[in-house]
């Protein structure tokens, strides 16, 4: 009989193998759609297996299914790292199981989710006495903080963001039945403040790093008109928000402080693992008026709000365990040479596509993600990209910018050299001279 720590040792040993050998394998997932699922029982098991079991099957099953965003040539939408301190953060997790519902349920956990947040408040630079809390995703934390901003300013049901909002405040709108007026875009992909019209506006999301472009919304305007017209501004930096901890670029983030609500995803460019992402606010009431909701079966002595007296749901994960875990393990210098390097190399590429007259690059580049396509037809872009991805050794995605199909490379993972960005380079060339041979 295996025991807890023997199965543990060889979970711990095949997650260190995987990480070590990552590199090896080819990145986007080469299966058809329902081959994993048809190399599975369909059927539960009867009796009890051994774990090992489960590991060979994901070994032999599972595997051919994954798509490496753990791997150094993961460039696509935004690459992640689960770095190993956070990986190993999530076996405490796990391990502890926290059900954070009550401060009573888990001091611990309400107490070390406030200090990260104000660690990783200053790291970023943004103002002090914020009030912070851990939620899943962006796409929770933008329909809690819109949910608050609804409930603020009763009567008014318009959300404001611009054109290259991600579509989480698409859904946010819908599911909280507010109306989205979106705004275009400038040249350069952020929001035209000139054309921001706040008639019946209870919030406008501005973006710090789009999704497709990276672009910078004008946050100083944006915010000057909301508090001008008492319009809650929710500033949205999933991605970039991250590189905030490097002084040098906090130009990107003016303005940025002067949010009613931000949202900054470590589970994007901070190397903890998915999903960790942390909102701030600087009215706490107001989210504690949209979602304070204590019954009699919760109802405690001590005079603690809880955290799930700022959010929608009640339980939550010990998620400030990882990203402690990875605040202490890198700190603030190893953190910075991270983000320094993903620019470096992001800078790199950008500059082997303007050197070459077969490319072009379609966007400024204020982050790590390079906009560019080959010179030619959108149908030839497409094809080059499904060309790409198809070989294995790098993936990429895309994206449309001014109505053109357009290729992004997306630096993030902390396990990227540059020997990996420029192997996409010659992927792109030797693939691109193919489709036109
Ligand atoms: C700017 C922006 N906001 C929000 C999101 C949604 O993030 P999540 O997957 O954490 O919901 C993304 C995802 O890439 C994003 O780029």
């Amino acid at each position: 009989m295996s025991t807890f720590r023997d199965d543990g040792a060889a979970a711990l040993d095949w997650v260190a193998s995987y990480l070590e050998g990552v590199r090896e394998r080819p990145v986007l997932s080469q299966v058809e759609p329902g081959e994993i699922r048809a190399a599975l029982p369909a059927s539960p098991p009867d009796g009890p297996e051994p774990f090992s079991a489960v590991l060979r099957d994901l070994d032999d099953v599972l595997m051919p299914g994954i798509t490496h965003w753990q791997g150094p040539r993961f460039f696509a939408y935004f690459a992640t790292t689960a770095s190993e301190p956070g990986v190993l953060a999530e076996i405490l997790i796990a391990g502890l199981n926290q059900v954070g519902i009550l401060w009573r349920t888990s001091p611990a956990l309400q107490e070390l989710e406030e200090v990260t947040l104000d660690w990783l408040a200053q790291l970023l630079g943004l103002p002090s006495g914020l009030h912070g809390h851990i939620e899943d995703t962006a796409s929770t934390s933008t329909l809690v903080a819109l949910a608050v901003a609804r409930a603020a300013s009763p009567g008014r049901r318009v959300v404001v963001c611009s054109e290259h909002a991600h579509s989480s405040v698409d859904k946010a709108a819908k599911l909280l039945e507010l109306d989205l007026r979106k705004v275009p875009g400038d040249e350069q992909f952020r929001l035209r403040p000139d054309l921001l019209d706040l008639d019946g506006a209870c919030a406008v999301v501005a973006t710090i790093g789009t999704t497709s472009s990276t672009s910078v919304d004008p946050v100083p305007a944006i915010a000057d008109r909301c508090e001008a017209e008492g319009v809650w501004l929710h500033v949205d930096a999933a991605y970039a928000g991250a590189a905030a901890v490097c002084p040098e670029l906090r130009d990107r983030f003016a303005g940025w402080g002067r949010a009613d609500s931000i949202v900054v995803n470590p589970h994007k460019w901070l190397g903890v693992p998915m999903d960790c992402s942390t909102l701030w606010t600087s009215r706490a009431d107001a989210f504690r008026d949209a979602f304070s909701l204590v019954p009699e079966y919760l109802r405690v002595t001590e005079e603690v709000a809880s955290l799930s007296e700022h959010t929608q749901v009640l339980g939550r994960r010990f998620r400030a365990l990882k990203l402690w875990a990875v605040l202490r393990c890198y700190g603030r210098s190893g953190l910075q040479e991270r983000i320094r390097e993903h620019l470096r190399l992001a800078a790199l590429f950008e500059e082997w596509v303007r050197a070459d007259d077969a490319w072009e690059v379609v966007a400024p580049r204020p982050f790590s993600v390079v906009c560019f396509r080959l010179r030619g037809s959108d149908e030839d872009n497409e094809a080059l990209l499904e060309r790409v991805n198809a070989t294995g050794e790098v993936f990429i995605s895309h994206t449309t910018l001014a109505g053109r199909y357009v290729l992004r490379l997306a630096v993030g993972s902390f396990r990227t050299t540059e020997d990996d960005v420029r192997l996409a380079w010659d992927v792109l060339r030797r693939e691109a001279e193919a489709l036109r041979a």
